[in-house]
């Protein structure tokens, strides 16, 4: 039959994506991060040297953007215009403004367009060459279970409160979570965060979704319980 589809939203530092890709890689599932292809979209603006603040100018590029998601979960890739930008799409320059695109509403319909033809080739066991065979795929973003893929088989909201995801950051970012570490993680998680929300609902579950909260849960016991959830709905 059809391939699973498993959704998965959250803000950032809730831990989404390690969970996500150790999800998937459990399942045999591709994995597909949909912040990549914001990240991506802002690079490629930036490349294409698009002023950020030109809705329009950065519709047209994103539309034109010759992306490719490499979904496993074992390496996921990000490739475009043939430069591999994995490493490139985490850095600070980044992540400071990815939000300025993707608070643009075309440049959401455009990459939910490309988010949606994805998660369906992988759940679909007819077509060719996909990197799961057909059986399914984990996507992960801020508006997966709500807007990209509310018919989704498993739909969960990973949450965790402000202290446990800037300490997190901190410690990714910088090795340790003091008061400076954690005064310089602010603006990429609190102000991006309330950025984001402003055009999609990760901070409360739609009707359906299942919450997680790893506040005090290490990563090992956030997928198992994930995994649960998983189990339970097939
Ligand atoms: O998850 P990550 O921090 O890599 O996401 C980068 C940015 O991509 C977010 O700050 C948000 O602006 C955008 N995003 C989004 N919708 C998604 C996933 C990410 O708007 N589904």
């Amino acid at each position: 039959g059809r391939g699973v589809v498993v959704a998965i939203d959250g803000p950032s530092g809730s831990g989404k994506s390690t969970v996500s890709r150790r999800l998937a890689a459990a399942l045999a599932l591709a994995y597909l991060d949909t912040g990549a292809m914001y990240r991506a979209a802002t690079w490629w603006c930036r490349r294409r040297e698009i002023d950020l603040d030109d809705a329009a100018g950065v519709t047209a590029a994103v539309r034109r953007m010759p992306l490719e998601m490499v979904t496993d979960p074992a390496e996921p890739r990000v490739v475009c215009d043939g430069v591999d930008i994995t490493a490139a799409i985490r850095e600070a320059d980044i992540t400071a403004v990815v939000s300025k695109v993707a608070t643009n509403l075309d440049v959401r319909a455009e990459l939910a367009r490309l988010q949606r033809e994805l998660i369906a080739a992988e759940s679909d066991p007819t077509v060719a060459g996909t990197r799961s065979g057909g059986r399914g795929i984990v996507a992960e973003g801020r508006d997966i279970t709500t807007v990209v893929a509310p018919d989704a088989d498993v739909r969960i909201l990973l949450i965790a409160d402000e202290a446990a995801r800037l300490a997190r950051r901190a410690k990714e970012r910088h090795g340790t979570a003091d008061e400076a570490t954690l005064a310089a993680t602010h603006d990429e998680v609190v102000r991006r965060d309330a950025d984001d929300s402003t055009v999609s609902t990760f901070l409360t579950a739609a009707d359906g979704v299942v919450t997680v909260d790893s506040s005090s849960l290490g990563i090992e016991e956030t997928v198992e319980t994930v995994l649960g959830v998983v189990t339970a709905a097939q």
